[in-house]
């Protein structure tokens, strides 16, 4: 999936992962949904749209969390702490750009203001588990998942929105994550890479991050979202 021509152990272990994951949400009766020649435009839409309730729910928890741990990394290489809080600087404001597209397909401001949808809690709960709790790079196997599996379903998505004549002016979130989110892909692989060859135990605890992560992300809070648009 990578473009990279030889891939470290962890490199390969990850790939592997996400491969699975991207087969399995492939497979979801939500996913075949959303994606047949014969899925209705507002349903589709509307799932759209509550995932990016979901995104502006969860994803400033993530950043907290991704702050903690990289707070908690040990304070031996100015480098590496540079490369990790970049990549998270670059994600600030994500939560508002999905919020904008959410707002642009006509979502209910009501539910901006909450209360959280609980498989968006749990991905917080989750982020902060790993980022306050754990290995300190723990969160890189949350981040990796995030970052690698994004570009992948954004071009799906785009795939689908092209198919069913969305709303142009709601595209923003999915337009530039089918790009950004494979730089900063190798961006974590980097980081990934770096920090077990100064810390091996690194390796093991990046793996847990993952499959935690994996409980609660991603099609628990697109399921949930794809119910949400079923019933509106
Ligand atoms: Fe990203």
């Amino acid at each position: 999936m990578n473009a990279r021509i030889r891939l470290t152990p962890i490199a390969a272990l990850l790939e592997g992962a996400l491969d699975a994951l991207v087969q399995h949400v492939q497979a979801s009766p939500m996913f075949h949904a959303v994606s047949a020649s014969q899925a209705e435009k507002r349903l589709v839409s509307n799932t759209l749209k509550h995932i990016y309730l979901s995104i502006y729910q969860y994803q400033p928890h993530v950043t907290e969390a991704t702050f903690t741990a990289v707070g908690r990394m040990p304070k031996h290489s100015e480098k590496l702490i540079m490369k990790m809080i970049v990549q998270q600087v670059e994600e600030v404001e994500h939560a508002d750009m999905a919020l904008r597209d959410y707002l642009r397909l006509g979502g209910d401001e009501a539910l901006v203001k909450g209360p959280m949808f609980p498989e968006c809690a749990a991905v917080a709960a989750m982020c902060h588990y790993l980022g306050e709790h754990c290995h300190p790079a723990a969160y890189l196997g949350f981040m990796y998942i995030f970052e690698a599996l994004t570009p992948i379903m954004a071009t799906q998505a785009q795939r689908i929105m092209s198919a069913k004549d969305y709303l142009p002016a709601a595209r923003e979130f999915v337009d530039l994550h089918a790009t950004e989110d494979i730089r900063h892909t190798n961006m974590i692989l980097a980081v990934i890479e770096e920090i077990i060859r100064v810390d091996p135990a690194a390796h093991d605890a990046i793996l847990f991050g993952l499959r935690s992560f994996l409980a609660v992300y991603p099609l628990p809070v697109w399921n949930a979202a794809y119910e949400r648009a079923k019933a509106e």
